[in-house]
């Protein structure tokens, strides 16, 4: 018996914002973009778009993909770094927007690795709590937490969510997770709170509640981390990459994902893709991911699906399933 995934859906903003947009606003350029990143398009939330809704959207759609309903619903997690409220969570406008009266409620701060930490989370939940069933959502409106002045990454982000729920079944589901974690590298990709109303607890150098990053050194750190974890889930399980059917990796830019891919020794047919078109949606891209690979028929029971992700704090993660 293992912890498995039920149902998956997801929902992008409306507006589909192309690169040609981003040079009205920035001194950049499609075929910058395009070359450096891979990257297209991003979706930007409008009215009625907030994180919480397209978090609310992409449950609706997965709860119906699980025919699970709502009440049975023990854990509501939302990986998010977005959320339109520092208090409640995300989480709690979710749970009561989709009347998950018998859940209990909370966000998870682990940058883009929120969707791959929620469902190590609910693992463990599941697993000491075998009829328990947990949704799992990554969503972000990072679009509103972008300074729109520094190049480096307001290109980079777009908003989305997606979810999954999970309970335990037969002879399917994770075999094996690995997450890790270093604080100690926390500069090179942050975000600041809000200016603090007391003087004596104001953060020094604080530039304002926008993404920064170092953009090389993540690049480095993300492909050399993402790698470590992914041979960690498969050696646990005694597999290699040619075991893998299909790698859903952190959809951050298609030169991380290639290096990553490159590195691990996996053909590109085997990767998922569809970061040309959302740009890094982080805690909701890989969500979102597996929702399309699983509608678009990527992948047939009893695959092996491996995912991975890395992002700010810095965290990072991977996990093979059986599909
Ligand atoms: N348009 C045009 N020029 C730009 C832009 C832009 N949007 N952004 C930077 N440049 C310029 C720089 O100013 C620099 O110019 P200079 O040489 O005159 O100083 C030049 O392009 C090269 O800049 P680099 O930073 O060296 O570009 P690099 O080749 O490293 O690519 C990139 C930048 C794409 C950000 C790369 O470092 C990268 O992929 N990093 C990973 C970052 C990432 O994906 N983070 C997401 C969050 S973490 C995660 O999800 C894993």
């Amino acid at each position: 018996m293992g912890t498995t995934v039920l149902g998956t859906g997801s929902c992008v903003p409306q507006r589909r914002v192309t690169n040609a947009e981003m040079e009205a606003i920035v001194d950049t350029s499609d075929e910058w973009i395009r070359s450096r990143t891979g990257i297209e398009a991003r979706r930007f939330g409008g009215r009625g778009e907030q994180n919480w809704q397209l978090s609310t959207m992409a449950a609706r759609r997965a709860l119906e993909a699980a025919g699970v309903d709502p009440l049975e619903l023990g854990l509501v997690l939302v990986g998010t770094i977005s959320g339109h409220m520092l208090m409640p969570s995300t989480a709690c406008f979710v749970q009561a927007e989709i009347g998950a009266t018998n859940a209990f409620a909370w966000d998870l701060n682990a940058a883009c690795s929120g969707f791959m930490y929620g469902m190590d989370t609910a693992d463990r939940y599941i697993r000491a709590d075998k009829e328990m069933k947990v949704l799992v959502i990554g969503a972000e409106t990072l679009s509103a937490r972008l300074d729109y002045t520094d190049r480096n990454t307001c290109i980079l982000f777009g908003d989305g969510a997606g979810a999954a729920v999970f309970g335990m079944v037969e002879g399917r589901g994770l075999l094996a997770t690995h997450m890790g974690s270093d604080g100690s590298l926390w500069e090179l990709l942050h975000m600041h709170g809000p200016e603090s109303s007391n003087p004596e607890l104001a953060v020094e150098g604080a530039t304002g509640p926008f993404v920064r990053m170092s953009g090389k050194e993540v690049f480095k750190y993300a492909v050399k981390a993402m790698a470590a974890s992914v041979d960690a889930v498969l050696a646990k399980e005694g597999m290699s990459v040619d075991d893998v059917d299909l790698l859903i990796p952190h959809q951050a830019n298609m030169r991380i994902i290639n290096n990553l891919a490159k590195r691990l020794g996996i053909s590109a047919e085997k990767v998922f893709v569809n970061v040309p078109e959302y740009g890094n949606t982080s805690a909701a891209s890989i969500p979102i991911a597996l929702d399309e690979a699983s509608r678009g028929g990527r992948m047939k029971a009893g695959d092996t699906v491996l995912l991975c992700s890395f992002g700010g704090g810095f965290t990072w993660g991977a996990a093979l399933m059986k599909w």
